[in-house]
């Protein structure tokens, strides 16, 4: 684990010199916790926009934070995550290792903040030569609304989202194919759920057109990986979940030539990263499903073999597809995944991808973008979960017209629209190869950022992870 941040649970009070105390309301200020001048510096700054809930004295800090009335539930989850960002930066710069956690706020603002610790504390520094030690912290919660139960699911999650933002910030040449592939057997057996993955002969033995299309113009074979996590008490039918797994896109022989456009694109194996990061949060936790997990992997290079517009190609369930632009690769791989599924039976199909520029010039970093023929009822359920988690999900039109834009003259499909409505179309496309209910989750502008990003974190940021989770969390289970 590489949060370097240890939990303990206490119902104690325990004098400690560093605390953080959270509060529903001023009114809660307990007094044998804060000095009386604490409380009076407290509650006259605590209405003052720029209050900081910090109170440096001799030998430690203090942390105040105090909702405010009528807050929406799932901005003051947010806000409090964000608030464990600023205050874990303080506590390492403060070299402090051990702090008490003292809330009397609801059970899930408190995972909030613990949830927002640990992610916060992420780094990615493997290939740094010199190796900075940062000192474990140990936080003591005295929050009676908290189980170890509780605790450990959170840090399952993290540690899956962990796993997914290292695979992402993994560099194209150390994790191609073949070694992501590998990566998710391991875990598999570290965590318990099934991995089997096909390789070249296999993925030629089921036609997977798009998958083996885009890898012609690479030197490393693809891989077509299956996971597997079934508790013996889920009976009902399993969802699927996939990612897309390009493990760099140079945009092959229609080469990515905009400044700055090839940059960060070892992260377009992103929304693979989040369905291993999910299978090892649901499995660690116990969930009560039946998951799937299908990740089509291969990098998309301009090699001798390489695909050029023009060319079409038959994917694993027969549609011909005309090749406009080798750059929308990632719904060929996709495509095949997709059509793969239906051998599960599935209740659900979920698939998550960055897949397109046109999803990061609408939405930003704010949000991922969603479409699909699921349910309106899946798909409310999926946009809460998304305000829950802070990834938030934008309903994007799914208007049968958007499906007119990626007929081709001379196949079934082409695999371009043009510039308008780039995301939609994009979605179209892959919609045209399952009948079960679908959901495409467009995370390009979400996955990687190349700021400070607060908890989300410095470079890959999981995205994913959380909201499957949850989601799945809340599914119905059983028949
Ligand atoms: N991997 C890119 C999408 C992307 C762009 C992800 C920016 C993250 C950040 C995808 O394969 C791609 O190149 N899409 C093209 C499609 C176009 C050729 C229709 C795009 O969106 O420009
Ligand atoms: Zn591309
Ligand atoms: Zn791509």
């Amino acid at each position: 684990m590489q949060h370097n941040i240890q939990f303990e649970i206490n119902d104690n009070i325990q004098s400690s010199k560093s605390i953080i105390y959270i509060l529903n309301s001023i009114e809660d200020i307990n007094t044998d916790i804060l000095s009386t001048a604490e409380i009076e510096y407290v509650k006259r700054r605590v209405d003052d926009d720029d209050y900081e809930p910090e109170l440096v004295t001799t030998d430690g800090c203090k942390f105040i934070l105090i909702n405010k009335e009528l807050e929406d539930a799932d901005e003051l989850n947010e806000k409090t995550r964000r608030q464990a960002f600023k205050i874990l930066k303080k506590l390492r710069s403060g070299n402090i290792t051990s702090v008490t956690l003292i809330t009397s706020i609801n059970k899930s603002q408190t995972l909030a903040f613990i949830e927002g610790l640990l992610l916060s504390s992420y780094t990615f520094n493997k290939y740094k030569s010199e190796q900075k030690d940062t000192n474990p912290i140990k936080v003591v919660i005295n929050a009676k609304q908290i189980s170890r139960k509780d605790l450990d699911t959170v840090v399952n999650v993290a540690e899956g989202v962990f796993i997914a933002r290292n695979l992402v910030n993994e560099p194209g040449n150390s994790l191609n194919a073949l070694k992501l592939s590998a990566i998710i057997e391991e875990l598999g057996k570290k965590h318990n759920f099934a991995v089997t993955t096909l390789h070249q002969k296999e993925i030629e033995a089921e036609k997977m057109g798009g998958l083996l299309g885009v890898n012609q113009g690479s030197v490393t074979p693809p891989t077509f990986t299956i996971l597997e996590w079934k508790h013996p008490q889920a009976t009902a039918k399993p969802t699927v979940i996939i990612g897309k797994g390009v493990t760099f896109d140079t945009g092959g022989i229609n080469l990515k030539v905009q400044p700055g456009s090839l940059d960060d694109m070892k992260s377009d194996m992103a929304g693979a990263a989040a369905v291993v990061g999910t299978f090892v949060a649901a499995a660690t936790n116990n969930l009560p499903i039946h998951l799937i997990g299908l990740i089509p992997a291969t990098d998309n290079r301009p090699g001798k073999e390489a695909l050029v517009p023009g060319d079409v190609i038959t994917m694993h369930d027969g549609t011909t597809v005309e090749i406009m632009n080798t750059d929308a690769e990632g719904r060929l791989i996709l495509a095949d995944a997709i059509s793969y599924a239906k051998k599960y039976d599935p209740q659900l199909i979920m698939e998550l991808s960055t897949l397109t520029g046109s999803t990061v010039m609408t939405l930003s970093d704010q949000g991922i973008a969603a479409m699909g023929t699921a349910d309106k009822e899946t798909f409310n359920r999926l946009e809460q979960t998304g305000d829950q988690t802070h990834e938030r999900i934008a309903h994007f039109p799914f208007w049968s017209e958007y499906g007119e834009m990626i007929k081709s003259d001379i196949a079934d499909l082409k695999n371009i629209g043009g510039r308008e409505a780039g995301a939609i179309t994009a979605g179209k496309f892959l919609s045209h190869f399952t009948t079960y209910p679908f959901i495409h989750l467009d995370i390009a502008g979400v996955a990687f950022a190349r700021k400070d990003n607060g908890y989300k974190g410095n470079g890959a940021s999981g995205s994913g992870v959380r909201l499957f989770h949850r989601f799945l969390s809340s599914a119905k289970n059983n028949d």
